[in-house]
């Protein structure tokens, strides 16, 4: 395939998990541009409808789905849909995530499992029910799992059950890219540093903090990233577009880091 085309997803049917906004918004509009048919799952089911709309007239499908992934059959219900809207699953992006800022030491094991259900179970669940129809049909395909430059180090006080779940994303990913290799179905990682997304900037807004204590703050950690920046969800996008596609047909279980050289620091 000349280097024109290797980057395309035309015809391929992906599905984005937390697609209605920040990064899954950002990687499911990446996907369209490629020339993918895109489900969008997401647990907010006004945004998701709206994401989609936005997205559709662009020369390729795009549906989406309301569900809480940490449901009981919610992942293999995905899956399920995906299929069902477009015919096949080729590309599985588990992008639905959640990092509440508690300290460990004040953490409830409520939060705890709430982290955990959805950033490394329902991601698990949603990857094998993938994986095993990939294998079926027999055409292989991508999973992509978004982890975190947190799967490496901690970036903050308050994120352990986070750093946790993400440590565990990337263990997960290998062992299954070990075991589905054979059949063609390629797991990676993408690691983000600092995006900005709704769920960053909420909760600064929602904050006691002045408008000059946020400002303050937030130049404290753009001054941690050797780019002087935070990243854009479509930045993540293009990653993402990579890992699905032709251009990377021999890339299994590693990990893309796209954040801006925060962790060279
Ligand atoms: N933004 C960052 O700086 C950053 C950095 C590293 C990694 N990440 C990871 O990227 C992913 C997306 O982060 P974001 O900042 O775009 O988040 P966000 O909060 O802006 O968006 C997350 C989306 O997931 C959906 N969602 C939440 N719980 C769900 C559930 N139970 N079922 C289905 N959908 C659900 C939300 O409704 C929302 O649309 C997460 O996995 C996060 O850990 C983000």
């Amino acid at each position: 395939m000349p280097a024109s085309m290797i980057f395309r997803l035309d015809e391929k049917n992906a599905v984005v998990t937390g697609g209605a906004m920040g990064i899954g918004l950002g990687i499911a509009t990446s996907f369209v541009e490629a020339g993918a048919n895109v489900l969008i799952v997401d647990i907010d089911g006004d945004a998701a409808r709206t994401a989609a709309a936005e997205l559709e007239g662009r020369g390729t499908k795009v549906a989406w789905m309301q569900t809480d992934l940490t449901d009981e059959g919610s992942p293999e219900e995905v899956v399920g849909r995906c299929v069902e809207e477009f015919g096949s699953i080729d590309i599985l992006v588990n992008n639905a995530g959640i990092y509440p800022q508690v300290p460990m030491l004040e953490i409830t094991p409520e939060t705890f499992d709430r982290v955990y259900q959805l950033n490394v179970k329902a991601l698990a669940f949603a990857s094998r029910a993938a994986a095993a129809r990939m294998i079926e049909v027999g055409t292989g395909g991508s999973i992509i799992n978004i982890g975190s430059i947190d799967s490496y180090h901690p970036s903050m006080v308050g994120l352990t059950a986070y750093d946790t779940s993400k440590g565990g994303v990337l263990m997960f990913t290998k062992g299954l890219a070990l075991e589905v290799a054979p059949h063609g179905v390629r797991v990676n990682i993408i690691a983000p540093g600092g995006i900005t997304t709704p769920g960053t900037s909420k909760p600064l807004a929602e904050s006691k903090m002045s408008p000059e204590e946020t400002e303050a703050m937030m130049a404290k950690f753009t001054e941690m990233v050797p780019m002087k920046r935070f990243g854009r969800p479509e930045e993540i996008g293009s990653a993402a577009v990579f890992l699905a596609s032709e251009a990377a047909s021999y890339v299994t279980g590693t990990t893309l880091i796209v954040d801006g050289g925060r962790l060279l620091g």
